[in-house]
């Protein structure tokens, strides 16, 4: 049987709040260069809308981690599968990530990351579930803070599905 998707945040309003934060991220970041570091797969989406908000500089880079398999528990594992391909030493960075939810992958992203010395590092997350937050994790830039349930759209997915929703969507519980 289908999943029933109930939708959260229409298109509308997901592009009109990323749109305001491409300008608030513009106006923080005026006279610098920002090199925006987009967590696969699922900030793909949010990572490509952003930037085209952005009115300073910008250089996307791309990396891959995995803490999930294909369940919506967290595993507690975090492993880079795909790493960046350009150093980052006295960059101003700012990571993109779909959504924080236990904080474990953005903890570990950030600790690997600060090592290797940029100039700044600040986080940019769509979505935040602090109440299932297991690690401490400051949200620099979030898009919407919304209660615990599981979400799908807009980069996404449930078990690899619908990741190609233009809306932010929550997947009934009862249906999955
Ligand atoms: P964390 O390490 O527990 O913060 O998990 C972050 C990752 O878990 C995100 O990048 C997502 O890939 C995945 N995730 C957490 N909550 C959801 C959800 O509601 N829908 C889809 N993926 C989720
Ligand atoms: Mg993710």
């Amino acid at each position: 049987m289908a999943d029933k998707i109930e939708i959260m945040y229409s298109r509308e309003e997901v592009e009109k709040r990323i749109a305001e934060m491409g300008r608030i991220i513009s106006e923080d970041y005026q006279g610098r260069e920002i090199t925006l570091i987009c967590i696969l797969k699922g900030a793909a989406f949010f990572a490509c809308e952003l930037a085209k908000s952005i009115t300073v500089p910008v250089n996307i880079e791309f990396m891959r981690c995995s803490s999930y398999g294909n369940e919506t528990q967290s595993s507690g594992v975090v492993k880079i599968t795909q790493d960046l391909d350009e150093p980052i030493r006295g960059k101003d960075v700012i990571v993109v990530e779909d959504i924080i939810d236990t904080g474990r992958t953005m903890n570990y992203l950030l600790e690997v990351l600060s090592g290797r010395k940029p100039e700044s590092i600040r986080i940019c997350s769509l979505l935040d579930k602090p109440d299932r937050r297991v690690v401490d994790v400051a949200v620099d830039y979030t898009g919407f803070v919304i209660p615990d349930v599981f979400i799908v759209g807009y980069g996404l997915d449930y078990a690899q599905k619908y990741r190609q929703l233009p809306y932010i969507g929550v997947v009934n519980q009862d249906a999955k």
